[in-house]
C-alpha cells in the first residue's frame, strides 16, 4: 500500500468506529439478550462466557496489534529496497507460543468443562417436570405432575428448579430462552435436557426456536411467563379445571357445536391434558398469545386467524374437503387449515367467541 491509500483509509477510520459504536447501541432494552442473564442458571454461563471473552480480547488486540506494527513497520519503503536478512527458527520463541496458548486453553478449558457438568445435572427432587415438544411450528409443554398441557407460553414458578425433557414430534428445532438459560436442540427421536430457574414474579421472557425448521422457523416463538409460588398453584388449579361450559342458545354454545361439528376437534383437544395433532385449547383464553406467541391473543386475531391461517402465517396445512367439513386432506400436511368456503363469517364469529371463553 502506498502512503496515499494508507492516508485514504486513515481518513475514513472515524467513520468505522462511529458505525461500531453504533452497531452496539442497538441492544438497549432487547428482550432476547443473553448477556442480560435473568436466572442463576443464565447467570452461570455468563459468568463463563464474560471472563473468555475479555481474554479473547486481549490476545486479539496483542495479536492484530503486532501483525499492523509488523507491516507497518518493516514495509518496503522504496523500489530497490535489499532483501531483509532472513530468519529461521527462534527456539526460545517457539516454546514459549506454544506453552503460552497451551495454558491459557487449559485455564479456560477447567472452569468450562466444570459448568457444562454442573449444567448437565440430574433434576432436583422438587423441580418442576415439563416436557416439550417441538412441533412445525409451536411448542407444546405437558406438565407432567400437574397433567396438564399447554402450548407456547410456559408459566413456571419463580425460585425453583424448573427441568424441561425436550422432545421434537418432527424435525430438529432448538428450544431457546437467552435471558433463562442456553440454547438446547429438539431432536427427533432423542431427548434432551435443559434446566431452568426464574427469579422476579410476573415477568415474561421472551424466546424463540433457534434451529431452521423450515417454513415458519421465525414464527415459532415462546415465552416464558413467572409467578410467586402461590400464584403458581392457583393457575395449575386453574388449569386442571375442565374447560368453561358455556350457557345453552348462547353464542358460545353455538361455537362449541361447529367446533365439535368442523376439522377442528380434528386436531384440537378441549379436555384438560390432552396432548393433541395440534395446541390443547382448554384453556386457550388464559394465554396472552397464539399461533406460536406470534400474535396477540384477541377477538381481531383469531377471527382472521380462524377464518383462513395460511393467510396470517406461513405453512403447508392440510385442506378440508368442502363436502365433508370434518375430513382433512393430507391430514400429514403441517398447521391450520383454510375455513374460507367452509365457514361462513358467523360461523367463525361464534368459534371465536367460543374460543375466547375457554379460560
Ligand atoms: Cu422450530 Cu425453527
Amino acid at each position: 500500500m502506498t502512503a496515499r491509500s494508507w492516508r485514504r483509509w486513515l481518513k475514513r477510520a472515524p467513520l468505522f468506529v462511529v458505525l461500531s459504536l453504533l452497531a452496539t447501541a442497538c441492544a438497549k432494552d432487547a428482550p432476547q439478550d443473553a448477556l442480560d442473564p435473568a436466572g442463576p442458571i443464565a447467570r452461570q454461563a455468563d459468568n463463563l462466557f464474560r471472563p473468555v471473552f475479555w481474554i479473547a480480547v486481549v490476545i486479539f488486540v496483542l495479536v492484530e496489534g503486532l501483525v499492523i506494527l509488523v507491516a507497518v513497520k518493516f514495509r518496503q519503503r522504496r523500489e530497490d529496497q535489499p532483501e531483509p536478512a532472513q530468519i529461521h527458527g527462534n527456539n526460545r520463541l517457539e516454546f514459549a507460543w506454544t506453552l503460552a496458548p497451551a495454558l491459557l486453553l487449559l485455564g479456560i478449558a477447567i472452569p468450562t468443562v466444570i459448568t457444562i457438568q454442573d449444567l448437565a445435572a440430574p433434576p432436583a427432587d422438587d423441580a418442576l417436570m415439563v416436557e416439550v415438544t417441538g412441533k412445525q411450528w409451536w411448542w407444546q409443554y405437558e406438565y407432567l405432575d400437574e397433567k396438564i398441557v399447554t402450548a407456547n407460553e410456559l408459566v413456571i414458578p419463580v425460585d425453583r428448579e424448573v427441568f424441561l425433557n425436550l422432545e421434537s414430534a418432527d424435525v430438529i428445532h432448538s428450544f431457546w430462552v437467552p435471558r433463562l438459560a442456553g440454547k438446547q436442540d429438539v431432536v427427533p427421536g432423542r431427548t434432551n435436557t435443559m434446566r431452568l430457574i426464574a427469579e422476579e414474579p410476573n415477568q415474561t421472557y421472551l424466546g424463540q426456536c433457534a434451529e431452521f425448521c423450515a417454513i415458519s422457523h421465525a414464527n415459532m416463538r415462546l415465552r416464558v411467563r413467572t409467578l410467586t409460588a402461590a400464584d403458581f398453584e392457583r393457575w395449575v388449579a386453574e388449569q386442571k379445571a375442565p374447560a368453561a361450559e358455556s350457557a345453552d342458545g348462547s353464542l358460545e354454545a353455538r361455537g362449541r357445536e361447529l367446533f365439535m361439528a368442523n376439522a377442528c376437534i380434528q386436531c384440537h383437544s378441549t379436555d384438560v391434558g390432552v396432548a393433541s395433532l395440534g395446541p390443547n385449547l382448554a384453556h386457550l383464553a388464559d394465554r396472552g398469545t397464539f399461533a406460536g406467541s406470534i400474535f396477540e391473543l384477541d377477538e381481531e386475531n383469531l377471527l382472521k386467524w380462524v377464518q383462513d391461517a395460511p393467510s396470517q402465517k406461513p405453512m403447508s396445512p392440510p385442506t378440508i374437503d368442502p363436502s365433508a367439513p370434518t375430513t382433512l386432506i393430507n391430514p400429514g400436511n403441517k398447521g391450520m387449515p383454510s375455513f374460507l368456503n367452509i365457514l361462513s363469517e358467523d360461523e367463525v364469529r361464534a368459534i371465536v367467541a367460543y374460543l375466547l371463553s375457554l379460560k
